[in-house]
């Protein structure tokens, strides 16, 4: 009866519409697949993958395997990211907020006039956007002056067709030989060149011009960049950054996990529980932070900088 009363339920949902979307993925998937091997199978798709085996080769100088300050900066990253994801969610899904945060007017930053008042979410938001963006300008200053940039930006155009390889590959469910610790495949170099060098960069330029605080200085420049068209790629970028770790992520467990996690966590290129280990004790410090992120710890910790009310 229950079940009977769910199912029928669920069939007069908004959901039970996107019911075909599954077969069809499925089947989209399927013949995706049998594509990529039809391809890899022929002649032409044969010295195709001769000439362009997936990966762009590095220049001479390039360095092999990582520093523990791009171990650290990468996990620093993925902290922040969360709360940064989280927050903007709460930003954008709460219609009342319940507690307001206004800057005290004091001290190093002095303004004219009265600071504007933020909700405690959109507080959050920001601060974590702070850190993450120290982060982000010191991975910027450190790859660019140890040679670690050559890894994650292209240098030569057979990126492309080495992308596409790299596709074929994966899709042929025959993937990429993996070596990471040397050089990432082209599709890799691609995705984490769109991630630093575009979306974070995006997510500022947006962000700032979004920031209910600096409003009225954008003013002159409501014409050339207004609101809207910032509020229109801010969310986006959001969509792009989670379907990126998505996918990053799967791929780092399903591409030799303990390897992988050994490079990132470990910075080693062994076969140990290191890295593994390392990673699972951040993935821990994430839950509890996340779990301690409580309205009334952010009150107190928001209170030290501001008044918190209503
Ligand atoms: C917590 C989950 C994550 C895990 C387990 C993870 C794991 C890894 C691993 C193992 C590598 C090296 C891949 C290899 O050696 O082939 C890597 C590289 C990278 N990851 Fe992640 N990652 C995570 C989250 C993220 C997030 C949230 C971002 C950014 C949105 C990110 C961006 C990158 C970038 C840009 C690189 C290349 C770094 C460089 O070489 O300079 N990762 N990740
Ligand atoms: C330093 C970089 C960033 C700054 C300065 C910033 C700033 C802001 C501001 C001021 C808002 C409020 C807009 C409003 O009042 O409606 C906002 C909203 C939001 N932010 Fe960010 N942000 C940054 C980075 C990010 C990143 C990296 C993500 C996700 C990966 C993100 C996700 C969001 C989301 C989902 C919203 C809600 C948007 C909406 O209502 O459509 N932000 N951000």
């Amino acid at each position: 009866m229950a079940l009977a009363e769910t199912m029928s339920g669920f069939r007069e949902s908004r959901w039970f519409k996107l019911v075909w979307i599954v077969p069809v993925v499925l089947v989209g998937l399927f013949l995706l697949v049998l594509a990529a091997r039809g391809i890899r199978a022929s002649d032409g798709g044969q010295s195709f993958l001769r000439s362009f085996p997936g990966a762009s080769q590095l220049p001479s100088f390039a360095p092999v395997g990582f520093p523990a300050w791009l171990a650290w900066q990468h996990g620093l990253n993925a902290f922040f990211l969360l709360f940064i994801i989280r927050s903007g969610w709460l930003v954008r899904t709460t219609k009342r907020p319940d507690a307001y945060w206004t800057r005290n007017n004091s001290g190093l930053i002095k303004t004219p006039g009265q600071p504007v008042r933020i909700s405690l979410n959109l507080w959050m938001h920001i601060s974590i956007d702070t850190l993450w963006l120290i982060n982000g300008a010191l991975f910027y200053v450190l790859i660019f002056s140890t040679g670690q940039w050559t890894r994650i930006i292209p240098t030569r155009w057979d990126v492309f067709p080495n992308a596409i390889s790299a596709g074929l590959q994966y899709a042929s469910l025959n993937w990429p030989a993996e070596n990471g610790w040397v050089n990432y495949n082209a599709l890799q170099v691609l995705s984490y060149f769109l991630v630093v060098f575009i979306a974070a960069p995006l997510a500022l330029v947006t962000g700032i011009r979004m920031s209910p605080g600096l409003a009225a200085r954008f003013k002159p420049i409501d014409r050339v960049f207004p609101l809207p068209v910032a509020r229109a790629i801010h969310f986006p970028v959001m969509v792009f950054f989670v379907a990126f770790i998505v996918v990053h992520v799967t791929l780092v467990l399903a591409t030799g996990a303990i390897n992988n996690l050994n490079h990132m966590y470990a910075v080693n290129n062994g076969y140990s529980w290191a890295g593994f280990w390392i990673f699972a004790a951040s993935i821990v410090l994430m839950v509890a932070a996340w779990i301690g992120a409580k309205p009334i710890v952010l009150r107190s910790i928001a209170g030290n900088f501001g008044r918190v009310g209503r």
